[in-house]
């Protein structure tokens, strides 16, 4: 098996900040995707790119006593894509995944081909609120023959990675975090009985698309999710309990599947017996990786292990620092033994 190392805190922050202002709206994963790779070539025993574009790096060879775990982060995030560049060079676009009207006023974009805008907005009657037909890029261009952009470009919100201590703002937190966790695991994971599949999965938020045919092709005997989830501890946010700080989460649900109860036990053993504080989810609206993964072929039992994140799919997403650290050390924990699930 390939080496392993642990990565220290300035090193894993550097990692996330390289991460989240790297380009990668679903569809669009080839960066993203050289980006991932660069960062874990020298730690895989295997690497392979599927059909769809999933990155899937194989740590270990599964021994006496251990499994084949398919651990899955998504790499893609929210974008938008133009459908229309008038005569003046304003351009239109539809969501890539979901995008909140709000949160796009007075954001700027990266488009893939590395031409930037601003988002603008109609006037809007009374205090209506936006739709997103009523928004449109300006790209600087003047005119349609102008514009460096056309049908079909694709662009990401883009925002500088923001340090406030504690707390850590990035407009790709959802999913670029788990990916940080996913490479850190990679990194650190030792000499065990279990085969471990980390897959950066493509186009999972428009409809867990890339995780449907990774999980497929890895045909894991367990499966762990990792992404973000909602939290209730902003004012007046919805009832949630899951709050930035008390610990990464362990799903129990959310509306794309309900996690194998076996394996809830299984993360929770873990977290106690490091010591490491975990959150409880219960996630109203929302799904991910995790359901490819425990119904694909005759099934597969599977969790999700989610960090905390406020104001998601928005270009500020953050995440609380100690959830991130707490992450990695509870996903090592869990792959560098032999699996009992009861
Ligand atoms: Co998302
Ligand atoms: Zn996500």
């Amino acid at each position: 098996m390939k080496k392993n190392r642990q990565l220290a805190q300035d090193e894993l922050l550097n990692l996330l900040k390289t991460l989240v202002e790297t380009p990668g709206p679903s569809g669009s994963e080839s960066t993203i995707r050289a980006t991932v790779l660069a960062n874990i070539k020298d730690f895989a025993d295997e690497i392979q790119t599927d059909a769809l574009g999933n990155l899937i790096a194989r740590k270990g060879t599964r021994k006496e006593g251990g499994k084949r775990v398919m651990v899955s982060a998504h790499m893609d995030e929210i974008g938008l894509m133009i459908t229309h560049v008038d005569d003046n060079g304003f351009a239109r676009f539809l969501p890539i995944g979901g995008i909140n009207a709000l949160t796009c006023l007075g954001g700027r974009v990266l488009f893939m081909n590395g031409t930037r805008g601003v988002i603008g907005v109609e006037r809007l009657e009374g205090t209506n609120i936006p739709t997103l037909d009523k928004l449109f890029i300006d790209t600087g261009a003047t005119s349609r023959e102008d514009s460096k952009i056309g049908v079909g470009d694709v662009c990401g919100f883009e925002r500088p990675f923001l340090d406030l201590g504690q707390r850590l703002v990035a407009k790709s937190m959802d999913n670029r975090v788990s990916a940080a966790v996913a490479i850190a695991a990679l990194h650190a994971l030792p000499e065990n009985p279990n085969e471990v599949y980390f897959v950066f999965s493509v186009q999972e938020e428009v409809g867990i698309r890339g995780a449907i045919t990774a999980a497929y092709g890895v045909d894991p005997e367990i499966g762990m999710a990792l992404d973000v989830t909602r939290t209730g501890d902003t004012p007046k946010s919805a009832k949630m309990e899951v709050s930035l700080g008390k610990g990464p989460a362990i799903k129990v649900r959310d509306s794309s599947f309900i996690a194998d109860p076996r394996i809830v036990e299984w993360m929770i053993r873990e977290a106690k017996a490091q010591n490491i504080p975990y959150q409880m989810e219960v996630l109203e609206a929302g799904g991910t990786d995790g359901r490819a993964m425990q119904l694909t072929r005759a099934g597969v039992p599977t969790g999700c292990l989610s960090l905390g994140c406020r104001y998601i799919h928005s270009p500020s997403e953050m995440i609380d620092r100690s959830d991130l650290v707490n992450a990695i050390a509870l996903l090592v924990g869990l792959l560098s033994k032999p699996i009992i699930l009861d």
